[in-house]
C-alpha cells in the first residue's frame, strides 16, 4: 500500500513543516486537495501554493483537481510539479483529451469520481490512465465519515482492470480513512490511501502514518 497524507488536514499556517512529517513518517506521496469554490464548496491551493510545496519536497505530489473545467489549469499544475494530477470526471467534458494532456505533460494521469459516480462509466477510458481515485466521501472537506459502499465499488474496479489486462492501473481511495477501515480498505483492492484527519488530527502525525500502515497489514498477517 502506498500512504498519501492529505495536507488539507494539516495546520494550514506551515505547509513546510506538513511535508516534514509526511517525509518524517515515511509518506509515499502527498496529497494535495485543490479545490475552486464551484466545483466544491471550498477554495483552497492555487498552482503558485503547489509550485512552493514542489521546491521543499522531495516526495511526489499528487495532486487532486476539485475543480470545474480543469483544462483551464492543468498546464499551470504541470509546471509546477505535480506528479500525479487526477481531475474528476463529473467536471470534464473531454476526458480522453485531457488525460492524454496530463501524461505528455510527465504526470501521472488519474480521473476521480464521486461516491455516486459508478465505476462502470470508466470502462472506455481506463487504458488511458495511470489510476482511478474513488471518493470515499462526498468531496470538500477533510474530516467526514467514510461511506462503506466505495469498498464495493473498488471490488468492482479491480475486477473490470483485471479483466481486461489493465491490473498496473492503480486504485486511489480518499476520504474518511484511519486506523479502523485501512485495512478493509486495501482487502478491497485499493493501493494508495489518502488520510487527512487521522494523519494531522493525531498530536503525532507522523507515528500515526506508521500505525496506518502497520494497521493496513492486519488482514494480510
Ligand atoms: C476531500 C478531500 C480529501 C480529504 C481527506 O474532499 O479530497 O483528500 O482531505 O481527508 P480525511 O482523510 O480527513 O477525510
Ligand atoms: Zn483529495
Amino acid at each position: 500500500m502506498k500512504l498519501a497524507p492529505s495536507i488539507l488536514a494539516a495546520d494550514l499556517a506551515d505547509l513546510g513543516g506538513a511535508l516534514r512529517l509526511c517525509e518524517n513518517g515515511g509518506a509515499d506521496l502527498v496529497h494535495c486537495d485543490v479545490m475552486d469554490g464551484r466545483f466544491v464548496p471550498n477554495l483552497t491551493f492555487g498552482i503558485p501554493v503547489i509550485a512552493a510545496l514542489a521546491q521543499r519536497t522531495r516526495l511526489p505530489l499528487d495532486v487532486h483537481l476539485m475543480v470545474e473545467s480543469p483544462e483551464r489549469l492543468l498546464d499551470g499544475y504541470l509546471e509546477a510539479g505535480a506528479a500525479w494530477i487526477s481531475v474528476h470526471q463529473e467536471a470534464v467534458l473531454h476526458l480522453d483529451r485531457l488525460l492524454d494532456r496530463i501524461r505528455r505533460g510527465g504526470a501521472r494521469a488519474g480521473v476521480a469520481i464521486n461516491p455516486a459516480t459508478p465505476v462502470e462509466t470508466l470502462v472506455d477510458c481506463l487504458d488511458g490512465l495511470d489510476f482511478v481515485l474513488l471518493m470515499s466521501v462526498n468531496p470538500g472537506f477533510a474530516g467526514q465519515a467514510f461511506r462503506a459502499r466505495t469498498l464495493d465499488k473498488a471490488r468492482r474496479l479491480r475486477t473490470l482492470l483485471v479483466q481486461r489486462g489493465l491490473d498496473h492501473v492503480a486504485i486511489e481511495m480518499d476520504g474518511g480513512i484511519g486506523l479502523d477501515n485501512v485495512h478493509l480498505v486495501v482487502a478491497a483492492g485499493v493501493d494508495v490511501c489518502v488520510a487527512g484527519s487521522a494523519v494531522f488530527g493525531s498530536s503525532d502525525p507522523a507515528a500515526a502514518m506508521r500505525k496506518i500502515r502497520q494497521q493496513a497489514r492486519r488482514d494480510a498477517a
